[in-house]
């Protein structure tokens, strides 16, 4: 679509979204996450103009913007060209000269589902961009450049996560992230496993003001506890002997979310280990722990969510469920054996419209690579 609609041969490059398997609201407390990139991706085609000019198509949108190298908007619209218009303010902003080019932009990551289809288009936008200048970062300074997008550029005041796993997921692996950090550990996924994606169906947005709502009352349970031990920046830093003596200082609310986020961190760090020792019963369990205080101590679940949980639990082959992302809505990672994971996804899809009735989406992925530059032939009828 690129070269019929531009007229030139594109660079192209793909960014994944993600499912989280634990942890979280941990990240902008400086926390343990363990998310996967999977097989749903943004596409960014890039070629040069020498207009000074920039287009910007959104496949998805069937919508086209374009704007003035010289002349790039400054500050967010409410509208889909956002995302990619955040990257170049970011860049612009670390010095970078931003050149005229046209950019097609395509996915297959469902939108407003918890999966990071905002974060696969700022990651695949700053890939392509930075290539048609000739820069190349590190993945972890790819992530900071897109989040600092999304929280400065659209407004939105989400963690580094999304951005992260996009940019440094691996094929057939969780990831392990230090948001201290950034530091990571690969951890591989079980080969007979499958990462099953079941969407409720109920709109979710990191924009929306619940998510910024809960940021506020871990922060203020934060600033409770640094009060007497000012060494606690972040509840990263934080224990539960901590909230034990000072919890009475804080909104009940505000407690309960710091509980969750620090027995979150606990169980995403024992997540990995005991996927590292293929104890699967164990990482079944944490997950199951996970759901309960995301939903009861954190308060970001929905009625639906907590259905499709609930209804997977009998199910042959399930390791473990929770809901995953930013919460309020969105989708469950179901860790599946992967021999059962058709009949589960059927099953699962089945009860869930008899409870809720509403037909779900559910998608059987794999863990996939990070972001990338992809050859065109690997490609068809995409570009
Ligand atoms: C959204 C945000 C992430 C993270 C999760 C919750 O996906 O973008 O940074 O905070 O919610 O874990």
């Amino acid at each position: 679509m690129h070269l019929a609609r531009f007229k030139a041969e594109p660079a192209i490059f793909a960014a994944p979204g993600r499912v989280n398997l634990i942890g979280e609201h941990t990240d902008y407390a400086e926390g343990f996450v363990m998310p996967a990139a999977i097989d749903f991706a943004t596409l960014a085609a890039i070629s040069p103009r020498a207009d000074g000019g920039i287009a910007i198509y959104s496949e998805n949108f069937g919508d086209e913007r374009f704007f003035q190298a010289a002349g790039l908007p400054t500050a967010a619209v409410g509208h889909w060209s956002d995302y990619p218009l955040g990257v170049l303010a970011i860049l612009a902003g670390k010095g970078h000269k931003i050149p005229g080019f046209s950019l097609s932009l395509w996915g297959d990551v469902p939108l407003g589902s918890g999966l990071s289809s905002s974060a696969a288009v700022e990651v695949a936008t700053a890939l392509a961009v930075l290539s048609l200048i000739g820069v190349s970062y590190s993945g972890a300074i790819l992530a900071r450049i897109c989040q600092r997008a999304e929280n400065e550029f659209v407004g939105a005041s989400s963690g580094i996560m999304d951005q992260f796993i996009s940019a440094n997921g691996a094929e057939n692996h969780a990831l392990l992230l230090d948001c201290r950090d950034l530091s990571y550990k690969l951890v591989p996924l079980p080969h007979d496993t499958a990462l099953v994606i079941a969407n409720t169906m109920v709109k979710h947005a990191v924009s929306g003001s619940e998510y910024t709502a809960r940021r506020a009352e871990v922060e203020e349970a934060c600033a409770a506890i640094a009060h007497h031990r000012p060494e606690v920046r972040f509840l990263r830093d934080a224990t539960l002997d901590d909230l034990e003596r000072w919890g009475g200082e804080m909104p009940p609310n505000a407690l309960k979310r710091a509980r969750h986020v620090i027995t979150e961190n606990q169980r995403t760090v024992a997540a990995a280990d005991a996927l590292l020792r293929c104890d699967l019963t164990e990482t079944g369990r944490l997950m199951a722990a996970a759901h309960w205080s995301y939903s009861h101590d954190f308060e970001a679940s929905c009625p639906e969510a907590d259905a499709m949980v609930e209804l997977a639990q009998d199910l042959p082959g399930l390791i473990g469920a929770r809901l995953t992302g930013g919460g309020f809505g969105g989708c469950t990672i179901n860790l599946v054996d992967r021999r059962n994971a058709p009949a589960f996804a059927e099953r699962l899809a089945g009860r869930y419209e008899a409870r809720v009735r509403i037909h779900p989406e559910i998608h059987i992925c794999r863990a996939s690579g990070g972001a990338r530059r992809v050859e065109l032939g690997a490609l068809t009828g995409k570009s």
